[in-house]
């Protein structure tokens, strides 16, 4: 049955975790404990070790760990499937993070299926279009340059704190229809709820933030205007004003999916231009290709990934699965399949068209993709018109996280 929204109730489904906890149907061989997101080949080279997997391990594998088990899809074309059918692979309940189940909402439009899930998009549509966005350009233009003027006389400075981190939030918070003064802090919160390694801060953080936003809301139904938070309080579903879960849930989402995945995309791609100073030159030798050079890097470097729940048994490549495994599509390891893209870990700015799947695809690919193609686009072209010439501060070691979205955490520039 269609889950209503506007009153959540906590998913029934178990979440299966750890190797005692195989199903009976899985077979012994295609289970591995590969360490997507945790293990110590990912967090030595993520994104080395996504391109890794087509030799490592089969196309399809049932992967064990104690964050949670599920059937790994590697190839493009499986992935493709997947997004494309809603109807074998559900979102209810396919979202790992956590709630209070006293004071539950769903994630909003991620964990709604088809046809439910048109109608939310529906109201920001005009906003996240191409057009829509459009709209910010000049601001996400005057945004990158306040940022670098803070930093260009230095000869240097920690990329991520610095510009990685503050321009997806002030972006956002001008999208929002937030003020800027709040910069800083929300930064701080971000921060806090997806990169800390402790559940009290991340429960803190997002304590912080619901109690923030939620106050917003409030304010925004007694003065409305033009931005997100505000269309969304004003909007209607079926003829009914949403229910204040539906609201918050919309609202929360868009701060979870929209922001640590912009971080991680320009930490990598920054980390990628200091360390590879002559393709750095070749793409501003050619600013007509500057789209195409964005896709290939959105290619190369993925950040994140899409987890579904099966609907009904389903057999994929000759594997049976059942109705209520989770499967995941690692789209990082699927935009390095060798059918689809010929040596796919070297950056070409000049391969074939195909469809990346960074945004993943189907009735969820990415709502925000146009807003990320130019928050990227135009940090690249204000960066690299001012600071041409820059690379890693000497003796750096670059670290990562575990977690499901992949960037370096830090990437401590000199010019
Ligand atoms: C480079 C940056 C970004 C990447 C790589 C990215 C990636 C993704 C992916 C892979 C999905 C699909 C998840 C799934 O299938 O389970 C998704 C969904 C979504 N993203 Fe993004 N995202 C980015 C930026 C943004 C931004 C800036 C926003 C908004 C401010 C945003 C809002 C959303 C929303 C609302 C959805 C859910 C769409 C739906 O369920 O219909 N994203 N994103």
């Amino acid at each position: 049955m269609a889950i209503d929204a506007s009153n959540p109730v906590p998913p029934q489904f178990p979440r299966i975790a750890g190797k005692d906890n195989i199903p009976g149907h899985v077979p012994r061989e295609l289970v591995r404990s590969a360490g997507i997101t945790t293990g110590p080949e990912f967090l030595a080279a993520p994104h080395k070790f996504m391109a890794r997997l087509h030799e490592t391990m089969p196309p399809i594998f049932y992967d064990v760990s104690d964050y949670g088990n599920a059937w790994q899809l590697l190839k493009y074309e499986d992935a493709f499937f997947m997004l494309r059918h809603p109807e074998i692979f559900t979102n209810e309940g396919a979202t790992p993070f956590p709630r209070d189940p006293n004071d539950y909402f769903y994630f909003i439009p991620i964990e709604i299926d088809p046809p439910h899930h048109r109608k939310y998009r529906a109201i920001l549509e005009p906003l996240f279009s191409p057009k829509g966005v459009l709209e910010l350009e000049g601001k996400i233009r005057r945004l990158s340059n306040d940022l670098i003027d803070q930093v260009i006389d230095q000869g240097g400075c920690e990329f991520t704190t610095d510009f990685g981190r503050p321009l997806p939030v002030s972006v956002f918070l001008d999208l929002m229809g937030l003020p800027q003064e709040k910069r800083d802090t929300f930064v701080k919160w971000a921060v806090d709820l997806l990169h800390s390694q402790s559940r009290e801060t991340m429960a803190e953080a997002m304590g912080l933030i619901s109690a923030y936003l939620k106050e917003v809301i409030a304010e925004k139904k007694e003065q409305p205007d033009d931005h997100v938070i505000s269309r969304i309080v004003h909007a209607t579903v079926d003829g009914r004003p949403m229910s204040p879960p539906e609201i918050f849930g919309f609202v929360i989402f868009l701060f979870i999916g929209g922001l640590d995945t912009v971080f991680a995309t320009l930490n990598n791609i920054w980390l990628w231009l200091a360390n590879n100073p002559d393709r750095c030159r070749e793409m501003i030798s050619d600013p007509d290709n500057i789209n195409t050079q964005i896709e290939e890097l959105l290619r190369v470097f993925s950040v994140t990934f899409s987890g579904r729940m099966l609907a009904q048994d389903y057999e994929l490549r000759g594997v049976k699965m059942k109705k209520g495994d989770r499967v995941t599509s690692v789209l990082p390891a699927c935009n390095y399949d060798p059918e689809i893209f010929p040596n796919p870990t070297v950056v070409d700015f000049h391969r074939p068209r195909k469809p990346i799947l960074a945004f993943a695809g189907g009735v969820h690919s990415c709502m925000g993709a146009h807003l990320a193609r130019l928050e990227i686009k135009v940090a690249l072209q204000e960066w690299l018109r001012r600071i041409p010439d820059f690379s890693l501060k000497p003796d750096t070691a670059i670290e990562y996280r575990p977690g499901g979205v992949v960037g370096p955490e830090y990437v401590p520039l000199v010019w």
